[in-house]
């Protein structure tokens, strides 16, 4: 060592705080001080990742397009999660959870029901279809996940067609709202899969009544 009396005198009082500044320095020098340095910085961008990816998390809550909070489709009103963090349905380990009423609220989804009188919780077989069809005493709110699902909505903004179709993912669980009036289809296109979904309605529905359309589009 170049500084023997001074490298000592500050090993015998490491904790004075004059001499911890000289006492690193001396540490740093070293060759041991490599391996120390690298575990350092290890833990630093360890720490700085860890940081960054949660306070990211709540900070887009209100970013609709983002590619890993969530999918907004304005023509299909419905609205796409990632079901696997980082998402904002996903806020911690255990798994996704949702409110679909205020989730279809605050996505600017239109025209959903805002209270459920009356609910559906269900599976779709893989090819199989549920409704395609238009409840016109009732707005309804949907959550769709599980499977590779075709998402069908009548809109009359949607030139030629009349409808607007959305894909939800396996990895996706999706809001929709259909208000009362618009005809709605959910088509299971998963080889393997089931989907599952709520439907949420503003009131009862009598299925005998010529309140509902049956079987709207004859290529579903
Ligand atoms: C459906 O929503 C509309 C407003 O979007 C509301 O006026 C109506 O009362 C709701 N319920 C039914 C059953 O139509
Ligand atoms: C629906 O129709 C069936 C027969 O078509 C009848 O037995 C049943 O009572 C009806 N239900 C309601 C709620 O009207």
């Amino acid at each position: 060592m170049a500084n023997p009396r001074r490298n000592s005198q500050s090993l015998e009082n490491p904790l004075q705080n004059q001499n911890i500044s000289s006492w690193v320095m001396q540490l740093l020098k070293k060759p041991q001080a490599f391996p120390l340095l690298l575990s350092i910085f290890m833990f630093l961008s360890w720490f700085f990742f860890r940081f960054l990816h949660s306070s990211h998390f709540p900070a887009h809550n209100n970013n609709h397009n983002h590619k890993w909070s969530h999918h907004y489709d304005e023509m299909a009103n419905l609205v796409k999660f990632k079901s696997g963090f980082p998402s904002l349905i996903v806020k911690d380990k255990r798994g996704w959870l949702l409110n679909p009423i205020s989730l279809a609220l605050d996505s600017r989804l239109k025209g959903g029901a805002v209270s459920c009188t009356s609910i559906h919780l269900g599976e779709i077989q893989p090819g199989a279809m549920r409704g395609n069809h238009r409840h016109h005493t009732c707005n309804e709110t949907f959550v769709i996940w599980g499977a590779k699902t075709l998402f069908r909505l009548e809109n009359n903004h949607v030139g030629g067609k009349g409808y607007a179709e959305m894909i939800i993912g396996v990895d996706e669980v999706a809001v929709a709202a259909s208000p009362s009036g618009t005809a709605h289809a959910l088509v299971n296109v998963d080889p393997i899969r089931s989907a599952f979904f709520i439907g949420c309605q503003d009131s009862i529905i009598n299925y005998n009544s010529t309140m509902s359309d049956f079987n709207v589009w004859k290529d579903l």
